[in-house]
C-alpha cells in the first residue's frame, strides 16, 4: 500500500509538472483524475500514510487555470517582419512617405537598432517606483499575472533607481535565459532524469510559468532586458534612445549592442554585423528590431491593430547546418501515402536538435540527388521545420558517388508495414500502399475517427489505438464499437476504470451527426467543410448512399476530384457493409449541432490573420481550422504574400517551401497554440 501511494504521488507530481511547467501533458484530464482520485481514496483509507508533501495536500489544491489574468494598461503589440534588405528598404519608403519626407531625404530618419531577443515579452508595473505587478504578453490585451515568479528574477529591480519616480511606470521587455544558464539548467535536469528543454526560449517561458514546487534557481537564472516604457515616460524625453538610457539608469539591463542608425543602409549594415556577432552573444536573438527614434515621428506614423507602423523586426535568415544522411526510412500515413524521412546524424540548428527531416516524395529525392551517406545542408524554415536544402556534392564520398554503398533512393514496391504492393498513380507525386486494411492506415484512420471533430471518442489516444490494432481487437473501423470491458481487459496497462471510461466514451460517441460521420470515415479529400456540404445536400446516410455521382459533382464547392472520391467510396461494397455495421453496433445520427452565430464576438487573438495548413497535424485539420477560426483567423488553401502564417505539421509539403521562399512565417502546432493563446 505504502508503495502504491508513493508511486501515485510521484506520478501525480510528474504529471502536474508536465502540465503546468512544461506545457506538455501526457495524460488526458480524465486519466489524470483517475490517478489523483485513487491517491485521495488511498490516503483517506490510510490516514497514517498521509504526509504533508503529498500533492493532494497543496494549499488551495491545483488552480483550475494556472495564473490569474490581468489587463495590460495599453495593448502589448507585435512587430511586422522584414526578411531581407529589400523589405527593409520598403519599410523605409513607407516611413518616409508617412513622415512626408521628400525622396532622398530619408537618410535623415534615425532608427534605433536593438537585438530581437528570443524570449518572452513581459510588462512590469511600478507604482511610485515600486515593482507591483508583472504580466506575460498573453493575447496582447490581457496577460497572466506572474508577479510572484518575477520577484525572483535578479535583474528586475524591486525599486526603480529614480529620485522622483512616476506615479505609474509600465516597463516592457523580454525575459530571456542566457545560454550558459540554459546549459547548466539542462545538465541538472538530465541528472534528475528530466527531459531537457529544447531551447532557451522554451526554458524561459516554462520557468516563468512554474506554479508550484517552484524552482527558485531556475527563476534566478532568468534575465530581464528592458526595451520600452509604455507609461510613465518623462515629458522631456523625445527619443527611443533616451528612453533606453533612462531604463538603464533606473536599473534595468539594456542590450549593450544597441545603436542608432541614420537611414536604412546603415541599418542594414548594422544587421549584418549583428548577424556575424550572433554566435558570440550570451543570449539568443533572432533578428534586429528597428524603431524610428523620434517619438513625435512615431506618433505621426501611428499604430495598426497588430503592430506599430514605426518599427520592424528584420529577421535573421534560417539557420543552416551540415550533417550526414544516415538512412532514409519510409512512413505510411492515413491515406497510405509513403513518405521518405531522412534520418540524420543529430545536429543543432535553430535552437533545437534535429535528427529527422522530411524528404517529401520520390521526385524530391531525385531532384536533389539525395543519397544515403551524403553530407547535406539542412535548415529550419521560419525556425521550425527541418528541410533538406541541398547535398554537399563536394563532400560526397567516392563509395556514395559510385553507388557502391547502400543507396536506397526509390520508395519500396512493398509497404514497409504490411508488405502489400505499393502504387504510384500517373501524374501523382505520391506512392501509396494499396491495402486499405494496412495496419498503418488502420491506426491512422482510427485516430482520425476518434478525433474531436470526428466522432470525438474521449481517451482513445495514440497509444491505445496502437494497442487495439496490434492486439487484433480492431481490424476495421467499426470494430471499435464492438469493444467491451472484457475484450479491453486483456490489454496491457488497461485497468478496469480506464476500460469503463473508454466504453462510456464510445457510448457517447455513438450518438453523432451525419457530417461528423462523413468526416470520420476518412474518405480522401473529405474534410469537415466537404462533409458538411454533403450532409446539407443529402440529409441522411441513406440518401447519401443512394446519391448518383453526378448529384455529388453538382454540389457547389465540390470539384470533380472530391466528387469522384466520394462516389467511389460510397459505391465500394466493403464500405457499404462497414456503414451498415456501424448502424448495427448502435451508431445513431442526430440532427447536426447549431453553429455559433458569430455575432457579438469580442476581439480575438487571430483577428485579421490568414493561415495556411500543411503536413500531418496532430489533430484533424478541420479541428485545427476550427480553432483558428474560433480565434478570429482565416484559413486558406494557398500560400501567398498575404498569408500571415503557415502552420506545418509533420512532413509538410510544397506549401512550407513556398512559405520559406516568400518569407512567410512558419509555425508548428505549439507556435499556433501560443498565438491563439495570445502569447
Ligand atoms: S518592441 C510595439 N523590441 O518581439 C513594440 N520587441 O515580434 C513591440 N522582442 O512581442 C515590441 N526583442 O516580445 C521590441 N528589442 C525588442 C524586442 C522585442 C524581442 C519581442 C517582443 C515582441 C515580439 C514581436
Amino acid at each position: 500500500m505504502r508503495l502504491r501511494i508513493a508511486e501515485l504521488r510521484d506520478e501525480v507530481l510528474r504529471h502536474d509538472a508536465l502540465y503546468y511547467q512544461e506545457d506538455a501533458p501526457e495524460l488526458s484530464d480524465a486519466d489524470y483524475d483517475v490517478l489523483r482520485r485513487e491517491l485521495v481514496a488511498l490516503e483517506t483509507e490510510h490516514p497514517g500514510l498521509l504526509t504533508s508533501d503529498s500533492p493532494t495536500q497543496r494549499v488551495g489544491a491545483l488552480p483550475a487555470e494556472g495564473f490569474d489574468t490581468a489587463p495590460h494598461r495599453s495593448p502589448m503589440l507585435s512587430l511586422d517582419n522584414a526578411m531581407n534588405a529589400d523589405e527593409m528598404r520598403a519599410f523605409e519608403v513607407r516611413v518616409s512617405k508617412l513622415l512626408e519626407h521628400p525622396d532622398g531625404e530619408s537618410s535623415s530618419i534615425d532608427f534605433v537598432a536593438e537585438p530581437k531577443l528570443d524570449g518572452s515579452g513581459i510588462e512590469l508595473i511600478y507604482a511610485k517606483g515600486v515593482f507591483v505587478q508583472g504580466l506575460t504578453r498573453g493575447d496582447g490585451q490581457t496577460g497572466e499575472d506572474v508577479t510572484v515568479n518575477l520577484r525572483h528574477v535578479p535583474s528586475i529591480p524591486e525599486r526603480l533607481a529614480a529620485e522622483d519616480p512616476p506615479e505609474i511606470a509600465s516597463v516592457r521587455g523580454e525575459i530571456v535565459l542566457p545560454l550558459a544558464a540554459f546549459e547548466s539548467l539542462n545538465a541538472s535536469r538530465v541528472g534528475r532524469e528530466l527531459k531537457p528543454f529544447e531551447n532557451p526560449r522554451n526554458a524561459a517561458a516554462g520557468s516563468l510559468r512554474q506554479i508550484h514546487d517552484i524552482d527558485f534557481e531556475r527563476l534566478g537564472s532568468l534575465e530581464f532586458r528592458g526595451y520600452s516604457l509604455a507609461e510613465g515616460c518623462p515629458a522631456e524625453l523625445d527619443r527611443q534612445s533616451q528612453i533606453l538610457d533612462l531604463l538603464g539608469r533606473w536599473g534595468f539591463i539594456i542590450s549593450p549592442e544597441i545603436e542608432t542608425c541614420h537611414g536604412v543602409e546603415e541599418a542594414i549594415r548594422f544587421h549584418e554585423q549583428l548577424l556575424s556577432a550572433r554566435g558570440d552573444l550570451p543570449v539568443e536573438i533572432d533578428g534586429t528590431v528597428f524603431k524610428v527614434d523620434r517619438i513625435d515621428q512615431q506618433e505621426t506614423m501611428g499604430t495598426l491593430a497588430r503592430a506599430p507602423r514605426w518599427a520592424i523586426a528584420f529577421k535573421f535568415p534560417p539557420e543552416q547546418a551540415e550533417t550526414v544522411l544516415e538512412d532514409i526510412e519510409v512512413q505510411v500515413g492515413r491515406t497510405g501515402a509513403l513518405t521518405p524521412v531522412a534520418r540524420l546524424r543529430p545536429v543543432r540548428v535553430g535552437g533545437v536538435t534535429v535528427s529527422n527531416a522530411s524528404l517529401h516524395n520520390q521526385d524530391e529525392i531525385e531532384r536533389k540527388d539525395i543519397r544515403i551517406g551524403d553530407w547535406i545542408m539542412i535548415q529550419r524554415a521560419g525556425d521550425v521545420i527541418p528541410q533538406v536544402v541541398r547535398v554537399r556534392l563536394d563532400r560526397r564520398h567516392e563509395s556514395v558517388a559510385e553507388g557502391r554503398r547502400l543507396v536506397r533512393r526509390a520508395l519500396p514496391s512493398q509497404c514497409p508495414v504490411c508488405d502489400s504492393p505499393t502504387v504510384r498513380l500517373e501524374g501523382e507525386a505520391v506512392t501509396r500502399c494499396a491495402n486499405l486494411d494496412c495496419p498503418a492506415q488502420l491506426k491512422n484512420n482510427l485516430r482520425h475517427l476518434a478525433g474531436r471533430s470526428a466522432l470525438d471518442v474521449d481517451g482513445l489516444g495514440e497509444k491505445l489505438v496502437d494497442q487495439l490494432v496490434e492486439a487484433g481487437l480492431v481490424t476495421r473501423l467499426s470494430d471499435v464499437f464492438a469493444l467491451d470491458e472484457d475484450s479491453l481487459s486483456g490489454l496491457e496497462r488497461m485497468g478496469a476504470k480506464s476500460a469503463a471510461n473508454l466504453i462510456a466514451a464510445l457510448e457517447r460517441a455513438r450518438e453523432t451527426t451525419l457530417p461528423r460521420l462523413l468526416f470520420a470515415l476518412g474518405i480522401r479529400h473529405v474534410g469537415q467543410t466537404v462533409a458538411e456540404l454533403l450532409a446539407d445536400r443529402f440529409g441522411t446516410l441513406a440518401e447519401m448512399l443512394a446519391a448518383r455521382p453526378e448529384e455529388v459533382a453538382a454540389i457547389e464547392g465540390i470539384g470533380p476530384t472530391i466528387a469522384e472520391s466520394v462516389s467511389r467510396f460510397m459505391a465500394d461494397p466493403s464500405n457499404r457493409e462497414e456503414l451498415a455495421r456501424f448502424g448495427e453496433l448502435g451508431l445513431v445520427l442526430a440532427a447536426p449541432e447549431e453553429k455559433p452565430s458569430g455575432e457579438d464576438v469580442p476581439p480575438q487573438s487571430l483577428d485579421g490573420l490568414i493561415f495556411v495548413l500543411t503536413g500531418t497535424l496532430s489533430r484533424p485539420r478541420g479541428e485545427v481550422k476550427n480553432s483558428i477560426e474560433a480565434a478570429g483567423g482565416k484559413v486558406t488553401g494557398t500560400v501567398s504574400r498575404k498569408t500571415h502564417y503557415v502552420v506545418a505539421g509533420e512532413d509538410p509539403g510544397s506549401k512550407a517551401r513556398k512559405a520559406a521562399d516568400l518569407g512567410v512565417e512558419i509555425l508548428d502546432e505549439t507556435g499556433l497554440n501560443a498565438l491563439i493563446a495570445g502569447e
